[in-house]
């Protein structure tokens, strides 16, 4: 079977681990995220971070940044439904009121013109993902954000070593987050993420949250005597392990970027002609950081279709997010005769194809010359 996705790693890296450890997995968490961290800020799309805590995965930072923003029940998030459980998740604890805004067909990113029409008075936050790692009119939303004085947040789960203008994705928002869960493009060895505070303003607050809720940075930096319960919090801090295995996977980023980028780009020029002849459509513009590479059939029957022959030819294709509106939790919350239709309508009929650093090139121009075939034969 060509699957899907496979997690990067490799014996160099399990070996330096060990050779670290030394014998003792029991590492201060404390001193091994600084380390962590002046790694990381070495990384050309990450100088300019100001604040960045490694956390035991994206979905606790989206917690994060939801705790830290003091919602109130009447106040409005604004999100896409083309989305992780966990975006809407975060700010449903809360208390908050989701707000799903549809996609654009270009990108799959929120719509800009329709996250300015669904801002209201209540609207505290507007928090896009950057689909795939590519999002062309994320400026607008900044811009968007500005105008009407409302808090940008970004989930950047996807978004490991892409950015916009030089400045990695995650960092222009009042906070974001990357995920290293073992289906991203590098992982700290399963689950991970980071969360990213580029507003001094959550800073302190984030510190508290991540730490059970206490006070525990302020006293280890000797700013008090001694720490205690302030508000909210969880035990959220990644563990040294993954703190090793992220260490020293960052040394690979650049080369898994650059050959995730070589197979989306291939897939890019040999389904052109099939995009040409209005069979179908696939990601668009730049690669980013060749998270993602998708196919749009033109009805959600064709998609299974061509999903079903990959399978029978030993190739694993994957559909994506389920509309999150339309969910039985969706249901719940009331969102039943919400209308989302680009959503809908591309959640039915995306398939992603395998992408990772060990699909030869034998094998992606199998997977091609299926696809070509499948067009030619069977639709
Ligand atoms: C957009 C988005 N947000 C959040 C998450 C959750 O990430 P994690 O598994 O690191 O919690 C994912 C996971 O795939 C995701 O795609």
């Amino acid at each position: 079977m060509i699957e899907y996705h496979k997690p990067y790693w490799n014996q160099k890296i399990m070996k330096n681990i060990g050779d670290q450890l030394n014998g003792n997995p029991y590492e201060n968490p404390y001193e091994l995220h600084e380390t962590l961290v002046e790694a990381f800020k070495k990384l050309p799309l990450y100088q300019s971070v100001k604040h960045v805590h490694f956390l035991n995965s994206a979905t606790s930072a989206l917690e994060v940044m939801a705790l830290a923003l003091k919602l109130k029940p009447e106040d409005e998030i604004i999100l896409p439904a083309f989305t992780h459980v966990s975006t809407a998740n975060a700010f449903v604890r809360t208390g908050a009121k989701l707000k799903f805004v549809d996609i654009e067909p270009q990108s799959l990113n929120l719509d800009v013109r329709k996250v300015e029409a669904a801002i209201t008075d209540q609207t505290r936050a507007i928090i896009p993902i950057h689909y795939a790692s590519i999002n062309p009119e994320f400026k607008a939303l900044i811009d968007l954000s500005k105008v009407y004085g409302i808090t940008l947040l970004e989930d950047a789960s996807h978004c490991m070593n892409s950015g916009h203008q030089n400045k990695g994705y995650g960092l222009y928002g009042a906070m974001g987050c990357l995920s290293f869960h073992q289906t991203k493009n590098i992982t700290s060895g399963g689950h991970g993420g980071c969360l990213f505070v580029n507003d001094e303003r959550f800073n302190e607050d984030c510190l508290e949250i991540i730490n059970h809720g206490t006070n525990r940075v302020a006293f280890s930096e000797g700013k008090v005597k001694n720490y205690q319960w302030q508000q909210v919090g969880s035990e959220l801090m990644m563990s040294p392990y993954q703190m090793r295995f992220l260490l020293e996977t960052l040394p690979y980023v650049d080369a898994i970027t650059e050959r995730r980028k070589t197979i989306w780009k291939r897939y890019q020029e040999a389904l052109a002609p099939l995009v040409k002849a209005e069979r179908l459509k696939c990601s668009t513009g730049e690669s980013g950081n060749g998270h993602i590479f998708y196919i749009l059939l033109n009805t959600e029957a064709e998609k299974n279709r061509v999903m079903e022959k990959l399978r029978i030819n030993g190739i694993q294709a994957m559909t994506h997010y389920e509309p999150l509106h339309k969910s039985p939790m969706g249901n719940k919350l009331g969102f039943q005769r919400s209308k989302l239709e680009i959503t809908e309508s591309v959640a039915g009929r995306l398939l992603r194809l395998p992408i990772h650093t060990e699909l030869s090139d034998a094998d992606q121009m199998r997977i091609i010359e299926h696809l070509l075939d499948i067009f030619t034969e069977v639709l």
